[in-house]
């Protein structure tokens, strides 16, 4: 089963990927449960992580080094995983592009579906969706990158695009509303439970 985690910068995905993977590794095994991350998630993507978050370059230039990384990231770590078995939760993923570089930057949204499709890359079975606040999530953000510096404007353009996709595909991904008036261990429950309702993780999917 492969579940991502999404939502604006300081809405806790982070932690709640986390809190996740500890559940399953308890209830499966340690070596049964991959964690990772997007940007990154392999050395190569790492690395271009640090320009990536850095450099001022071009939204579509953007977009095409993205899906580089996540090629990368789908085929030697994600799809290996899933072949043995394994349950792999990564921290954004797709929707990321879709709301920061379609939606917040004006990337044609087709332009970016069309090349996730020509790069084959697959869709999560599960994505969960944090919604909070503009202003409270910013400054709950504790590191500072390129887009953190961005207005108000481009971060409600961002949490309105994850709100759209989760209205658009509600078989695939739960919105988790409401993020600052809930804490952690709150937010995890209302998550485990979202899992064992789909029994995806029953399936062993
Ligand atoms: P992340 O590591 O989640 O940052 P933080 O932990 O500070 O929330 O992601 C770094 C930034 O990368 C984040 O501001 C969103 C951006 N991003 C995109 O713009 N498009 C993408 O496809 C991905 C995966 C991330």
């Amino acid at each position: 089963m492969f579940i991502t985690f999404e939502g604006i910068d300081g809405s806790g995905k982070t932690i709640q990927s986390e809190l996740l993977a500890n559940y399953f590794k308890q209830i499966r095994g340690e070596n049964n449960m991959v964690l990772t991350r997007e940007p990154g998630g392999t050395d190569f993507a790492e690395e271009a992580r640090g320009i990536l978050l850095k450099d001022s370059i071009d939204p579509v230039s953007e977009l095409l080094l993205l899906i580089s990384m996540r090629y990368e990231h789908v085929k030697k770590v994600i799809l290996p995983a899933l072949k043995k078995g394994k349950i792999v939760i990564c921290d954004r993923f797709i929707d990321s592009t879709i709301a920061y570089q379609g939606y917040g930057l004006g990337v044609d949204l087709e332009l970016i579906r069309d090349l996730h499709k020509l790069a084959k890359i697959k869709y999560p079975d599960t994505t969960f969706i944090l919604d909070i606040d503009v202003q409270i999530g910013l400054s709950r953000a504790n590191d500072k990158n390129k887009y953190e510096e961005m207005n108000i404007n481009f971060y409600n353009k961002v949490r309105k695009g994850f709100q759209e996709i989760a209205i658009k595909e509600p078989n695939r991904c739960s919105i988790i509303t409401e993020i600052e008036a809930k804490d952690n261990n709150q937010v995890h429950v209302e998550i485990v439970n979202k899992v064992i309702a789909t029994k995806q993780a029953l399936l062993g999917k």
